[in-house]
């Protein structure tokens, strides 16, 4: 059997599989004005599943479904329960904005997703409308509600640091996690392609988070070798975890384990890089995968060690809106 393994011996167990580039919100820091684009070719459910049956075979376990947002795909439900149903796939992890939450967490659970990310940037609504140009927080909240009630455990809140709320930002969550067993997931401002005025004014160093979290008594975990990219931190007062992922620290790229695949059916061998293999022509017909594994296992070949943040290049990234994340 081919595993996938990069030049630098990294495996990649884990795919990330954008299923639109539309979002219901319109994030400071990803779609300011909304999405805009009028093509919406996105990927098929029959060519999502051949996509997602040939990378099980190519070992993966975990597939996260994300967008833009992936609740506004009509037939969300139908991927979730194709993907979770190929063998191999243990893991269909859902990365949402939590709008779509409160009335289909059941639906979701039920079709096969067994893993959940909810981003909430701020806990308090007036920031939280702000950032995201929803006002909304309560709803995503009770859709948080809504999502343990239908038997999701392990939730983890994603949460984009910006600047001008850190004060704010720990507290608040603190505050939260005190009783409840979420992991937070403190996520610095990452340049893209469209947002460097917005990176430049509103990007913040996760070193003052953790400075601040040490100062609270928490204390970080020791990384597994697959605990991914976040450093984790925790305290026995509270019921919650603390993660950073911090992309612009030195190593970040040592635990890779993802590979991301657009809505558009390209994959990205980096958040940052450039490009993308087309994977679309060869998702067209059942009797094509063997082709596609080959495809696949060799644009591995190409992966680059680092991405190139630090100096400013982003690659082709517009927003993450387009490839999740
Ligand atoms: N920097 C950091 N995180 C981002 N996200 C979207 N754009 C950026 C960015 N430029 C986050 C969202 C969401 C996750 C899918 O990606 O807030 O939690
Ligand atoms: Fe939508 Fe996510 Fe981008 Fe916010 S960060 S606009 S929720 S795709």
């Amino acid at each position: 059997m081919k595993v996938l393994k990069d030049s630098f011996g990294r495996k990649f167990p884990y795919l990330r599989l954008s299923v639109t580039e539309v979002c219901n919100f319109r994030c400071t820091y990803c779609l300011p004005n909304g999405y805009q684009k009028t093509d919406r070719d996105f990927l098929t459910l029959p060519e999502i599943t051949r996509l997602a049956t040939a990378f099980a075979e190519l070992g993966t376990h975990k597939i996260r479904l994300t967008g833009g947002e992936p609740t506004v795909r009509p037939d969300l439900i139908e991927i979730a329960h194709a993907v979770s149903n190929i063998p191999g796939i243990r893991t269909v992890a859902l990365t949402t904005n939590g709008y779509n939450l409160k009335e289909n967490a059941r639906a979701f659970r039920d079709a096969g997703i067994n893993a959940l990310n909810v981003s909430v940037d701020s806990l308090n609504s007036e920031r939280f409308h702000a950032i995201t140009g929803q006002d909304k927080l309560t709803h995503v909240l009770e859709g948080i509600e809504a999502a343990k009630a239908a038997g999701f455990i392990n939730i983890k809140i994603n949460s984009v640091l910006l600047k001008e709320v850190t004060d704010h930002t720990l507290p608040e969550f603190l505050s939260w996690i005190k009783r409840e067993a979420l992991s937070v997931r403190f996520i610095e401002l990452m340049q893209t392609g469209e947002n460097l005025a917005f990176f430049k004014q509103h990007h913040i160093s996760a070193g003052v988070i953790i400075q601040q979290l040490l100062e609270h008594g928490f204390v970080p975990e020791l990384r597994k070798p697959d605990s991914g990219p976040a450093q984790e931190f925790t305290h026995p007062d509270y019921a919650g975890k603390i993660g950073i992922i911090a992309p612009y620290s030195k190593d970040f790229c040592k635990s890779c384990n993802r590979l991301r695949v657009t809505s558009r059916g390209k994959l990205m061998l980096c958040l940052f890089g450039e490009g993308g293999y087309d994977l679309r022509p060869y998702l067209q017909a059942d009797d094509q995968r063997e082709e596609l594994i080959d495809v696949i296992a060799h644009a591995l070949h190409f992966k680059h060690e680092t991405h190139y943040l630090q100096q400013g290049i982003t690659g082709s990234t517009p927003h993450l809106a387009t490839l999740g994340g």
